[in-house]
């Protein structure tokens, strides 16, 4: 969407994965506070993003939506200031059906006035959710939301969640800055793989201020091991995905940290060319050996190696799978030991992987050309 937002995929905090239902303004305000001290603000992830339950189970006498008064009562309006004065965004959620997933009041046929009013509270960011939805069909229940979000004159960044539904790539980039992909994540290897190769599918068609989403990080919820997080972190930012962690960032752990705060894997989710990168390879037993890559600015590619199986593996990116010529020579930089790992490497490049483990390189051409993938 042409709107001038997420012109790199948006980075932030969630409330869905870690609290679900359980949220509150404390919650909020102490997640803000905690994005700020921890360094994670300065590194991108600026919007705090509220989801389903915030709000009453009924709209209120003039129809409005009411911020519930037990966990929300300051209302949203002080929220948003209080995280704006932090230089953070924030994000709220609503659906496009009747009810919210959690059978809040929902904003189909409330459009504008919504809109209206989560642009007087200050909301930076709205996730629209898809159920209860009547069956009407996506393409014709998130353009009324966009037409009333623009009406507004505020910049609302626009986060479509219709799951996946009439395969939303192929239409919702004049619609909204984001859509979803697949059904909802959880915090697994497999719902976490299975996502990554749905999401895979869709890659020509995001580009900047338009991603494909493959819904929030799970990094730091307990599920999977730190390998595997590694694995999705790394996955996730070579996707042009959305950078949405989903974690309680006030009690991280270290390892959770040094995941979600690596700067290099950062950028090259940021990087400015926009395009997703994808799956170019799968070879070994199994299909172990997947090798993930993508084009960056300054004629450099990203190149990841992911072992999808249970023990170490060998993996090798040859030139011709990631887009080089074989006689490309290039200087390869490791991401995550942060360390410059080879120079002059021609035809293709191999690593040992752990299990379930990924490893992420830049690699930078210093001779020839590179074709395109
Ligand atoms: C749906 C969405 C999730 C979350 C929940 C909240 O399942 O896909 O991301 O927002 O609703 O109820």
């Amino acid at each position: 969407l042409n709107n001038g937002l997420a012109r790199t995929p948006q980075m932030g905090w969630n409330s869905w994965n870690f609290f679900a239902c359980n949220i509150s303004e404390t919650v909020i305000k102490e997640t803000a506070d905690a994005l700020v001290s921890t360094g994670l603000a300065k590194l991108g992830y600026v919007y705090v993003n509220i989801d389903d339950c915030w709000s009453t189970p009924k709209r209120n006498a003039k129809g409005e939506l009411v911020p519930d008064p037990k966990t929300f009562p300051s209302g949203i309006k002080a929220l948003a200031d209080y995280v704006h004065k932090k230089g953070l965004k924030l994000g709220i959620y609503s659906d496009a059906g009747i009810y919210t997933c959690q059978v809040r009041p929902g904003s189909l046929y409330h459009e504008e006035n919504d809109a209206k009013q989560f642009a007087s509270w200050g909301v930076d960011y709205l996730k629209y959710d898809n159920c209860y939805n009547l069956g009407i069909k996506p393409k014709d229940r998130y353009p009324p939301m966009l037409k009333a979000l623009n009406a507004t004159g505020r910049e609302i960044l626009y986060s479509m969640c219709e799951w996946g539904v009439d395969d939303p790539a192929l239409w919702a980039g004049k619609i909204g800055n984001s859509w979803r992909t697949t059904d909802d994540i959880n915090d697994t290897w497999a719902s976490m793989t299975t996502i990554a190769d749905l999401n895979d599918k869709w890659a020509t068609y995001a580009g900047p201020g338009g991603w494909n989403d493959p819904d929030m990080l799970e990094v730091g919820n307990g599920g999977m091991t730190y390998q595997e997080y590694r694995a999705h972190f790394s996955i996730w930012a070579l996707m042009k995905a959305p950078l949405l962690v989903g974690c309680d960032v006030r009690n991280m752990t270290a390892e959770t940290y040094q995941l979600v705060s690596n700067e290099e894997v950062i950028a090259v989710n940021q990087d400015p060319l926009g395009v997703q990168g994808r799956k170019v390879n799968v070879s070994g037993t199994d299909g172990c050996s997947q090798v993930w890559a993508g084009p960056l600015s300054r004629r450099r590619l990203v190149v990841a190696l992911w072992n999808r199986c249970s023990k170490a593996v060998n993996i090798t990116a040859a030139w011709e799978a990631v887009g080089l010529d074989s006689s490309t020579s290039v200087s390869i930089r490791d991401l995550w030991q942060h360390k410059d790992v080879a120079e002059d490497v021609a035809s293709s490049f191999s690593a040992q992987v752990d299990a379930h483990d990924c490893h992420m390189y830049i690699l930078t051409p210093q001779t020839g050309s590179r074709a395109e993938i």
